[in-house]
């Protein structure tokens, strides 16, 4: 495939009503949404993605049930901790964005284990946001270089503090399940990004759902503010 998006931005929302569709209770959805993060990994790196970004725990998620948020905890850890996960199997390197240190201690760990164990990889980057807000990002960048001594900052200044300073901004920003707002993603990064809203509940994505998302992003003309 030519003109393939660098980095694709996925916002996975629908697990829980993919669940209470088929009167299942709302963490059976999560645990089938990690299915469909595996598929479009493997698929990611099959169509030559460099980068792409699963928004899996908003800053304001934690305003969900203790229940809800234990579980979607346990499965993320349970999952890293598989021995033959996809990004082991794949070489698939993991990175992350967002606040960590707010995690339960063994999923913490298992997160950092991961990105350790897969950081010499070099064909495609999954980036999970996690306690990630695009408000946070930009207000912690600001706080650092506040910090540092800046009295004024510049794009490029912001750019190199926010929470993807390695990564470029994404090309393509995917919502599932129909909802069309940014819920707080990666705001600063996507302002020129092309943004797609599938229908489909995030639990039913997968490499054919994302071939479609491209070939939608490949009919796009992508002007960022000039003529052609
Ligand atoms: C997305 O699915 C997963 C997370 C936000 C963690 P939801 O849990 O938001 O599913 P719906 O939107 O309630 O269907
Ligand atoms: C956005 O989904 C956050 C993630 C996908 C992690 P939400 O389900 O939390 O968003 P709202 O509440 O519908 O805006
Ligand atoms: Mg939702």
């Amino acid at each position: 495939m030519t003109n393939i998006p660098q980095h694709i931005g996925i916002i996975m929302d629908g697990n829980g009503r993919w669940a209470t569709k088929r009167g299942l209770p709302r963490n059976l959805g999560h645990k089938q949404g990690i299915k469909a993060i595996e598929k479009t990994v493997i698929a990611c790196k099959k169509l030559n993605i460099k980068y792409c970004s699963f928004f899996a725990f908003s800053t304001e998620n934690w305003k969900r049930s203790k229940e809800e948020i234990d579980g979607i905890f346990s499965l993320l850890r349970d999952y890293l901790k598989k021995e033959n996960n996809v990004f082991l199997e794949y070489k698939i390197k993991v990175e992350t964005i967002g606040t960590l240190n707010k995690f339960p201690r063994d999923l913490y760990n298992a997160i950092l284990d991961m990105k350790e164990k897969t950081k010499s990889y070099k064909d495609t980057c999954v980036i999970f946001a996690l306690n990630y807000g695009g408000r946070d990002d930009i207000i912690r960048a600001v706080n650092k270089l506040i910090k540092e001594g800046y009295q004024e900052i510049n794009e490029k200044l912001l750019l190199e503090n926010l929470d993807t300073k390695n990564i470029p901004e994404p090309d393509l920003v995917i919502r599932t399940s129909g909802e069309m707002r940014i819920s707080n993603f990666m705001l600063y990064q996507m302002a020129y990004s092309e943004l797609y809203f599938p229908k489909l509940y995030w639990p039913s994505f997968n490499e054919k759902s994302l071939k479609k998302c491209i070939e939608i992003f490949q009919k796009r003309n992508r002007r960022f503010g000039g003529l052609n």
